[in-house]
């Protein structure tokens, strides 16, 4: 089956592909936080589905003007950062990195529109009216506010201590909120993201059949549609460090993560200091037991686009150092292009700060819309 018919036909609300067209007038969302230069993680976790996604939306739908092209959005989720606190100064810095970030690997903002969250206050407004249709028991089920405030992953809201919820933002709680208000604002159907976002799109979509039922819409038709999950090709990619674990910029070991603009000379210092194993004999593909050498043979894979076992019968590794020259080799290749545009884009603030500044203005048209829809629904005009 092609990747435009299992779109089509998937009854499912998650899909796993590998590519995918989706169906005309259709909308992608989904959105990324400012965290900075994006690392390996971001980039094949997320990014560069999307990537994939426009391109191969540009390949099915080849006029521009066709009323029925797939919309595409790609936001920064700048008031979603600062539910954990940020340097003001920093977080203007780190939100210009991200764009260039997403323009560096091919998000082409002809094609796609590039916006910043907090510049599109209809957010904030969807936001607040779905919050009151959101019920606390859900929210206290999500595992982020818990991991994020250094809470035991089976702490409840109703047992957490008097000083533990001091220290629990109101923000980090209703976090998923928003996320719900981000992807319905725009009526989104496809929502390409890392598999750590799973049960915030669960959530979302509990969300939305809520308040379609509570509040319809102008001949009673609900007004947002479902949005369905799409999962990159690679969830996962671990720490360097610790393959048990997820690749992070807060790893205060550097050279756990690798960033889309490393040079090669610190790709290869990376890899080499990578944790594996000492199983002597071949080098073999096993994600359960040999989780390092999964994890490098899965980047290589997200780069070239195959598959990881093809990686292996490719770089042909007599050891576990041939190996990881081998991938090393790989990902430096594949990021060389990234490499340069990412340099010149930050050379241009200017332009990259511009495109967020359009795309969020084109973003907002849209979002008003949806808006006023909402507001009819609701009552407030
Ligand atoms: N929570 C997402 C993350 O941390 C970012 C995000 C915010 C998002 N709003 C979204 C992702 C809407 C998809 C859709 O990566």
């Amino acid at each position: 089956m092609s990747a435009a018919a299992a779109v089509r036909s998937a009854k499912s609300t998650v899909l796993e592909l590998a590519t995918t067209v989706l169906p005309a007038k259709s909308t992608a969302f989904s959105m990324i936080q400012p965290t900075g230069v994006f690392h390996l993680g971001n980039y094949l976790g997320a990014v560069k589905s999307w990537v994939d996604i426009q391109n191969q939306t540009a390949t099915a739908f080849p006029n521009s003007n066709d009323p029925s092209v797939p919309r595409l959005l790609f936001g920064i989720a700048d008031l979603h950062a600062l539910t954990i606190p940020k340097d003001p100064k920093s977080l203007r810095f780190t939100r210009s990195q991200a764009v260039a970030s997403m323009l560096a690997t091919g998000i082409d903002p002809s094609r796609c529109i590039v916006f910043q969250q907090s510049q599109v206050p209809e957010h904030t407004q969807l936001y607040w009216l779905l919050s009151t249709v959101t019920g606390m028991g859900y929210l206290n089920r999500m595992t982020q506010w818990k991991s994020k405030a250094q809470l035991d992953e089976s702490t409840s809201l109703t047992d957490a201590s008097e000083s533990a919820l001091s220290k629990l933002h109101l923000g980090l709680f209703a976090y998923p909120c928003l996320q719900a208000a981000d992807i319905l604002l725009y009526k989104s159907t496809y929502v390409p993201v890392g598999e750590d976002q799973s049960q915030h799109l669960e959530l979302t979509r509990h969300i939305c059949a809520t308040f379609n039922k509570k509040y319809p819409g102008a001949d009673k038709k609900p007004i947002f549609p479902e949005p369905k999950t799409i999962f990159a090709p690679f969830k996962k990619i671990s720490s360097l460090r610790d393959p048990s674990k997820k690749m992070s910029k807060s790893d205060p070991d550097q050279t756990a993560c690798i960033y889309i603009p490393d040079s090669p000379a610190r790709i290869q210092k990376a890899i080499r200091r990578a944790v594996t194993d000492s199983q002597q004999g071949p080098i073999t593909y096993d994600p359960v037991t040999r989780q390092g050498i999964a994890n490098l043979l899965e980047m290589a894979s997200g780069i070239l686009q195959t598959t990881p076992q093809q990686v292996l019968k490719d770089i042909a590794p007599k050891d576990h150092k041939e190996l990881k020259d081998g991938v090393a080799q790989i990902i430096a290749e594949g990021l060389a292009p990234v490499r340069t545009e990412y340099e010149r884009l930050m050379k241009d603030l200017d332009y990259v700060d511009d495109v967020a500044r359009r795309g969020s203005l084109r973003a907002r048209e849209i979002a008003a819309i949806t808006m006023a829809e909402v507001n009819r629904a609701v009552g407030l005009n």
